[in-house]
């Protein structure tokens, strides 16, 4: 449902827009509204971006690939514990629904909201999570990411105050603040296991607080939330009216033994109707390239949702989305199989550093990263989180991303990923030990 008028809600879009653009504002950068030129190009200058454009940011995570690919091509041999993706092959039992799909020609414009087979197999999914939700409800989307893009671009006005973990994914605040939202931070901390606090959570919010975005397991730091806790913030949620977008891209990628998929505060009877969960493909099926995700929606959001799929991308290939059905319906051994794997990786790497000096490493009850505590090591430096992920990339060949990546709370901190092969983290972890060693001995580290 609208919570304003058009008109009042563009004059604000514009007032957010000016604002952030004198914010960013660069030589040369033209903006709307902001010269006297009444088009959007000045005669002879090159064409420039919307000045909103400049809320949205890079992701760390891929400019340390580029980086990474480019030392590769110069004959460098890197460890890279930056990769956020198993290196697991998409099963094959998928693989050849795809292929099936394609040799029957099932090559053209599906519907905007998935494929009737498709949702009714992700509805279906989710009651091993304690969701109940109808098909209608789902609307799947070309991978999690543009499933958050929009969610948040259809459920937040200008002005919208919508809290967002710092660590955590930069998508989240990147796209609040391109929605003219402001994303409010609320901190993880390794004291409350990377769970977030309640009682801060409760302080953050203001009569303009609309949303709340979760994320668990959680990317950077692997923290899960307990069930009385979600709970608690459930509460929390339903008292302030706010929308719930839990991100579960990770939820299947859990290490008690005992917990098959991480609780979903979707489950929970007093938030359920204004909760948005959103969950991919990408990690639990090794899929990251196929590009499918979904969101789970209130009917009104989901409606609009799907009007945004039709603007921007029609439809996700059906072939990819039978998929999909394959991935959802068919044997699940690979899930286990992907599980155990990353279970052993994780004690391999959380083993390799464990007495290395300057450097803590809390075990991640799930998805597949280390939140590497290396305040030790910034210590003995006058080096920045930055910096020595830097100089670990470039002196020693193992790529890490800095915690200052997810927010600015990850100072201090690095994310080792542990999705590679096990000798890629044997190499990353050697490289990392040695650097430690080393680090603080050159005098320009003290400078
Ligand atoms: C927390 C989180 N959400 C969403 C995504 C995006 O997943 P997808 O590949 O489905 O777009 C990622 C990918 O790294 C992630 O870590």
């Amino acid at each position: 449902m609208l919570r304003g008028e058009l008109p009042p809600i563009a004059a604000t879009l514009n007032k957010v827009l000016k604002r952030d653009a004198r914010r960013h504002i660069r030589p040369g950068l033209f903006v709307f509204g902001m010269s006297n030129h009444s088009t959007g190009t000045i005669p002879g200058q090159p064409v420039l971006p919307a000045a909103h454009t400049w809320a949205l940011e890079l992701e760390g995570a891929f400019e340390v690939l580029a980086r990474v690919r480019a030392l590769e091509q110069t004959g460098r041999d890197i460890a890279s514990l930056a990769i956020g993706e198993p290196d697991f092959d998409t099963p094959s039992h998928i693989v050849e629904a795809a292929v099936r799909a394609l040799r029957a020609r099932d090559t053209r414009y599906a519907p905007p909201a998935g494929i009737p087979v498709l949702r009714d197999a992700i509805a279906a999914s989710l009651r091993d999570r304690g969701v109940v939700v109808t098909p209608e409800q789902v609307v799947v989307t070309p991978g999690a990411k543009a499933a958050l893009c929009c969610v948040i671009l259809c459920a937040f006005e200008p002005g919208d105050e919508v809290l967002v973990p710092d660590p955590g994914f930069p998508a989240y605040r990147s796209l609040v603040r391109f929605a003219g939202g402001i994303a409010v931070a609320y901190g993880l901390d390794a004291a409350a296991d990377f769970a977030p606090d309640p009682e801060e959570l409760a302080r953050r919010i203001t009569p303009r607080t609309r949303g709340l975005i979760l994320n668990a397991p959680h990317n950077p730091t692997g923290g899960s939330i307990a069930p009385e806790l979600l709970c608690r913030i459930a509460e929390i949620a339903a008292q302030h009216d706010l929308l719930v977008l839990s991100d579960e891209v990770y939820g299947r990628l859990v290490y008690d033994p005992g917990l098959p998929v991480a609780p979903s505060i979707a489950a929970i009877p007093e938030v359920a109707r204004q909760t948005v969960l959103i969950d991919s493909f990408s990690k639990t099926y090794a899929m990251t390239g196929w590009r499918l995700g979904f969101a789970v929606l209130p009917p009104a959001l989901a409606e609009r949702v799907t009007a945004l799929a039709v603007n921007a991308y029609s439809c996700v290939p059906p072939f990819v989305q039978c998929a999909g059905v394959a991935a959802l319906t068919g044997p699940q051994d690979c899930v286990g199989d992907l599980v155990t794997t990353l279970r052993r990786r994780r004690g391999l790497l959380l083993g390799a550093l464990g007495d290395v000096a300057g450097v803590i490493c809390p075990a991640p009850a799930g998805a597949f990263y280390l939140y590497a505590d290396v305040r030790g090591v910034l210590a003995r430096t006058n080096l920045t989180t930055e910096a020595l992920a830097a100089r670990l990339l470039e002196e020693d060949g193992v790529a890490t991303i800095p915690g200052t990546a997810f927010g600015d709370r990850g100072a201090g901190y690095l994310r080792l990923s542990f999705a590679g092969a096990d000798h890629e983290l044997a190499r990353g972890a050697h490289r990392i030990r040695a650097f430690a060693g080393r680090i603080g001995a050159y005098p320009e580290d003290h400078s």
